[in-house]
């Protein structure tokens, strides 16, 4: 059993003012986030997808700011759980700020220069890793973990195969970030292999690769077909000077570099534009474009907060949720005995396939929703992964709708 460091408040809840069932809710609801913190930081896997937890969030954070009593959900970011093979990074790995529009582009564009070089490239949906090369040599591999420390990742990655393990006309150091992934490809190949052993497939290409690099049976990573893509020099000497020199660099010393394209401020846009249309034919997952400054003077001159830098910004793709009504929740038993909640909705298209099926993940997640039966619901289906409810439209609500009974009782 791993040692579980939780980092969270607990906080008294003094609850008088808010009525029981919105004090249950906010229970619930800091409950499948802090799952999902500890799944995602500490295990490498996720329980549900961004949008799902977002939405959760959001939720949450209504109803907090209507009760202030309620407090604060635990800060997203549980430090990684096993101390012995921590890696304090020597810079923070900071994160991206997002935009889901063009307009949001468009104002980072002017808040950055208009007059400036811009890379754009994928956003690879993997998982961050830094890679130290001394001499030519990968002496340390570790993921980004709370952007301060990470895992140890250095067996795995050697298993893997992903890049080399000796450089040449390498610099004496180079500290290197980019994003571990699974193509689709393989990732199919693996489901198909586990369907042949009676395993039930595993959810999403990001979770399996993230989930490869936590596995002690090395054949099986090397098996799997992961790959890297690398998008960042994090130091070297001397620094190149802009971000399309730093890929230059990675690609000359023989490291899977990400393709990235050098535009004007003008021509941010169509290049945004021109990747979203490639991206169906992309073999890795994405999960939207990152926008950078070329020149690294510029790109330090503009700082950062303790988040992200403030020039570089990620264009998410929103998956698009589609409304259905939910006709009622089928439990399936799993090997272990464990019950599973699954939702029975009036059939949608979702990217492409019809679909009236979905996970609830257990009945807190349901509860924490206040989902019904009868319910108009908002269905996504994000990362090519399972459909997932996000959320429920009270004002929809006829009066006729029934609470989902819990089967244990
Ligand atoms: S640049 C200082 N470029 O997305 C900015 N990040 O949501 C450094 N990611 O954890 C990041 N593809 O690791 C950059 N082409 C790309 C990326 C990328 C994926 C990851 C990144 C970060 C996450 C933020």
């Amino acid at each position: 059993m791993r040692n579980v460091l939780l980092f969270f408040i607990v906080v008294h809840l003094s609850c008088s003012a808010a009525p029981l069932s919105f004090v249950q809710q906010a229970d619930n609801l800091r409950l499948i986030l802090r799952q999902a913190d500890e799944a995602y930081y500490n295990h490498h896997s996720s329980l549900m997808s961004d949008a799902a937890y977002d939405a959760l969030r959001s939720q949450y954070d209504r109803l907090a700011a209507e009760y202030p009593e309620l407090a604060s959900a635990s800060p997203v970011g549980a430090p990684p759980s096993e101390p012995s093979n921590h890696v304090v990074h020597a810079i923070p790995i900071l994160s991206l700020q997002k935009a889901y529009t063009d307009e949001a582009v468009e104002t980072f564009l002017e808040n950055c220069g208009t007059n400036l070089l811009y890379c754009v490239e994928p956003k690879i949906d993997g998982l961050t890793v830094v890679l130290s090369y001394c001499d030519g040599l990968l002496v340390q591999a570790a993921t980004r973990g709370d952007g301060k420390t990470g895992v140890d990742v250095t067996s795995a990655i050697l298993a893997s195969g992903v890049v080399p393990v000796a450089l040449t006309n390498a610099p004496a150091q180079l500290d290197v970030r980019g994003e571990v992934l699974l193509p689709f490809p393989a990732f199919e190949a693996l489901n198909r292999r586990r369907a042949e052993t009676g395993q039930s497939p595993l959810k999403s290409p990001r979770n399996t690769a993230a989930g490869t690099l936590n596995l002690s049976d090395y054949a099986e990573i090397a098996n799997r077909g992961l790959a890297i893509q690398l998008f960042d020099v994090l130091a070297t000497e001397p620094m190149p000077a802009t971000h399309t020199e730093a890929l230059a660099l990675l690609e000359s010393v023989g490291l899977p570099t990400i393709e990235s394209r050098t535009v004007a401020a003008s021509d941010v846009l169509s290049t945004v534009a021109a990747l979203n249309q490639q991206r169906a034919g992309f073999l890795f997952p994405t999960d939207g474009v990152v926008i950078k400054l070329d020149d690294r003077a510029a790109f330090e001159h503009l700082g950062a907060t303790a988040h992200h830098p403030h020039g570089a910004l990620a264009r998410k793709y929103k998956d698009r949720p589609v409304e259905t009504r939910l006709l009622g929740v089928d439990w399936a038993r799993g090997a272990t005995g464990k019950s599973t909640p699954i939702a029975r909705f009036e059939p949608v298209e979702l990217q492409g396939a019809t679909t009236q099926n979905a996970t609830l993940h257990n009945l807190a997640h349901i509860r924490a929703m206040d989902l019904r039966i009868g319910d108009c619901i908002q269905v996504i289906r994000a990362g090519g992964a399972v459909p997932e409810i996000i959320g429920v439209c009270p004002e929809r609500r006829t009066g006729s709708e029934t609470p989902i009974p819990d089967p244990s009782l």
